[in-house]
């Protein structure tokens, strides 16, 4: 098993550049499925996910190249309409090819998602909403077996809550449809806007994304374009929370501002000086972070991919605060490993009570997702002594050259082999 090393104490100053978002460029790839031919997608994020999703594709009959941070992804013809369970258990965001499969092709056989460790990451409002416009769907031997001989239709469809996910499958389900689909209670991400504007240069007609009522009015095919994946703003607010714990001035470059206010507004009120450019942030600390309460909701709300990070900032932050988590309901698995670095952290329900300690201790810690790995690095960073963060191959799902990013602003950190498996 690969682990991160972090000797704590270093001053954290300079640059950091983030990469496209991991979060639209694997919806992108999907969405590239819709139309014959090779779609050209620039600003990809060299990272484990990006394999992954490259791998579903090649499952389904699609040519994805890939040079630097580019790929081609050429969907003139497509030869299978399944993702398998092995594919789905490695990433549950392969799920996203079964709004563009029943759109171009009128089927799809899609495993179940797991759950994972942040929560049960259930799919029926996908679900839900892809029958309404028409989709037949079985669910079998863990397969979502979904079918549209005669075609998709629009219709009205309203989410019980603005699911990413759900917004994304019924969107590029939808734009492929007969007649009109109003998307009311959308997810209203950056990255679900990002989607949106490759579907429209892909030939599609929607409107309203980034709000919470998106129309769209389906046209008979799409043909492949060319797009750049916007900056990945929960990379770039893990890099500005870093400069806080590590006193900055640390520069994040390579995404919109605009994306993050709420982790920047909170990122003021715990005391940090914050300094917004056109596609960047610098941020700074003196001295201690003041304790400040966090509600994690759907975007424009403080994003939950950005909650654990948070924590570690909070948790040797001066006085009392509560996080509460509203988005997922098993998300505060890595707190255990905080308090073992020496929190004060009391979880009750989805609200982690939080009490400032004047400074965390190394300690060989375990990230059990992508974010809490990351989060406990961060933490390591502040720490007194060493701390080892094992299962370092979730952090490298969704952040590229972590640890090299992390060394160019000043952090004493290395990855070391240690003969423990992997998810021993
Ligand atoms: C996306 O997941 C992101 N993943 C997550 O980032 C992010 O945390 C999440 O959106 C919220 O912003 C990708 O984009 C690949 P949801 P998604 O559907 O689409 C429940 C990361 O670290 N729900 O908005 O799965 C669900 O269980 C990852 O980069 C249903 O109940 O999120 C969850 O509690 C982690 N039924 C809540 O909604 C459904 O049909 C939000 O899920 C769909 C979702």
């Amino acid at each position: 098993m690969r682990s991160i090393v972090v000797r704590g104490g270093k001053r954290l100053a300079g640059r950091v550049s983030v990469e496209g978002a991991k979060n639209s460029a694997l919806k992108l790839m999907a969405a590239a499925l819709m139309a014959p031919g090779t779609s050209r997608i620039t600003n990809v994020p060299d990272i484990a996910d990006v394999d992954i999703m490259a791998e579903v594709l090649t499952g389904l009959g699609v040519t994805v190249s890939r040079s630097d941070h580019s790929l081609e992804i050429d969907a003139s013809g497509i030869t299978s309409v399944e993702a398998p369970y092995e594919m789905v258990a490695k990433m549950r965001a392969s799920t996203a090819v079964l709004g563009p499969l029943v759109s171009r092709i009128g089927e799809a056989n899609v495993a179940m998602p797991g759950g994972c460790n942040i929560g049960s990451r259930k799919i029926d409002m996908h679900i839900r909403g892809l029958e309404q416009l028409g989709v037949d769907i079985v669910l079998g031997h863990g397969y979502i077996h979904a079918s549209a001989k005669d075609g998709l239709r629009g219709a009205d469809i309203t989410l019980d809550f603005p699911s990413v996910g759900a917004t994304e499958n019924i969107l590029m389900a939808a734009v492929l449809a007969e007649g009109r689909t109003t998307l009311e209670n959308a997810a209203r991400e950056p990255e679900i806007q990002d989607l949106a504007s490759f579907l429209v240069s892909m030939g599609a007609s929607v409107d309203g994304a980034g709000t919470p009522v998106i129309v769209v009015d389906g046209v008979e095919a799409l043909h492949p374009c060319e797009h750049r994946v916007i900056g990945d703003r929960v990379e770039a607010g893990t890099y500005l929370v870093a400069g806080a714990l590590g006193g900055g001035p640390v520069a994040v470059e390579g995404f919109d501002p605009h994306h993050l206010d709420m982790v920047l507004s909170k990122l003021e009120q715990a005391g940090c000086t914050v300094d917004r450019r056109a596609d960047g942030v610098t941020v700074a600390l003196d001295g201690r972070a003041q304790c400040v309460d966090i509600q994690t909701l759907p975007y424009p709300g403080f994003p939950t991919d950005m909650q654990a990070q948070f924590m570690a900032l909070l948790a040797i932050a001066d006085g009392s605060c509560v996080i509460t988590e509203n988005v997922f309901e098993n998300r505060f698995m890595f707190a255990d490993e905080l308090v073992r670095m020496g929190a004060d952290i009391r979880i009750e329900s989805h609200h982690a009570l939080i009490k400032g300690v004047s400074q965390l201790s190394g300690a060989p810690v375990r990230s059990p997702d992508l974010r809490a790995g990351a989060a406990l690095v961060l933490a390591g960073l502040a720490a007194d002594g060493e701390t080892e963060v094992g299962e370092m191959h979730h952090i490298e799902r969704g952040y590229e050259r972590f640890v090299e990013k992390l060394v160019g602003l000043g952090a004493d950190i290395s990855v070391v082999e240690s003969d423990t498996p992997e998810g021993a």
